[in-house]
């Protein structure tokens, strides 16, 4: 088994702590308080308890390192080169309406570079980490993306549509650009763990516009640590977690993934 890192050793314990909690919260859904953020952005009750024990955990154990976080204000510290990156509930939607795929994901940049990810599944119990330098791993295991080398039959999990009249026509044809070169789709509902599955191997591939950085630093680290490359979508910016979208898979899926999202 790795050895955790004192920092990745924080990280999962704040995750666990948090787990529990939400874990619970999951089986008795009629309590749950839902506010709407926007037509299809919901936050719940058990989204800010998360964000706030997350947060004083991780202020307690590395006082005064700056956060960005889903729910609340960006916070300056003292240590303004570091920062956490945290999404409490990545998979919101799926949570409040029952189903068991959403995760905690927590990150560490550190002068705009992601050093340090967690992506914790509570339901499945399914524990992703990453350090920069150090590899990736899920548990005992560590993590390789797959080899997969062409479009026809890769597992990809798809971005969701747009609503905004200029973009949906882009991201439908996108859509199904990649459907007739023989993708074999899937949309689960949380970039995180669709970003820990690349690493992992069980998807060959991901794309996701419309996103945030909290969403996808800790998984844009392990699809790098597994061997994994991420961009935008026209391929340039090999650092997109602050881009508001993102592409990752290994290194013969990308560049062909590239040229597809952009015809
Ligand atoms: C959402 C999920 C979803 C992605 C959205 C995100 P949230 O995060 O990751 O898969 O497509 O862009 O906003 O709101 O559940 O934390």
């Amino acid at each position: 088994m790795p050895r955790f890192s004192p920092t990745i050793q924080i990280m999962v314990k704040a995750a666990q702590k948090v787990a529990r909690g939400l874990a619970r919260d999951f089986g008795e859904l009629e309590n749950l308080q839902i506010s709407q953020k926007s037509p299809f952005d919901f936050v719940t009750s058990s989204d800010k308890r998360a964000e706030k024990i997350l947060c004083e955990e991780l202020e307690r154990a590395r006082p005064g390192y700056s956060f960005l976080t889903e729910e609340g204000q960006p916070v300056k510290g003292k240590d303004e080169d570091k920062c956490w990156i945290i999404d409490p509930i990545d998979g919101t939607h799926n949570f409040m309406r029952g189903i068991p795929h959403f995760c905690i994901s927590i990150a560490l940049e550190e002068k705009g570079e992601v050093t340090h990810g967690v992506i914790y599944d509570p339901i499945k119990d399914e524990l992703f980490y990453a350090e920069k330098g150090a590899g990736a791993f899920s548990g005992h295991q560590r993590l390789r993306v797959s080899g997969r080398k062409e479009i026809l039959g890769s597992m990809i999990s798809a971005s969701h549509f747009s609503r905004d009249p200029k973009l949906a026509p882009i991201r439908k044809k996108q859509f199904m650009d990649m459907f007739d070169a023989g993708a074999e789709i899937r949309k689960f509902g949380s970039a995180a763990l669709n970003m820990a599955y690349v690493a992992s191997g069980r998807l060959d591939a991901m794309w996701d516009t419309g996103i945030h950085p909290w969403d996808v630093a800790a998984g844009y680290l392990l699809v790098k640590e597994a061997g994994g490359f991420c961009s935008t979508l026209d391929g340039k910016n090999k650092n997109p977690v602050h881009s508001g979208e993102i592409l990752a898979a290994n290194a013969n899926l990308l560049p062909l993934l590239v040229k597809s999202l952009q015809k």
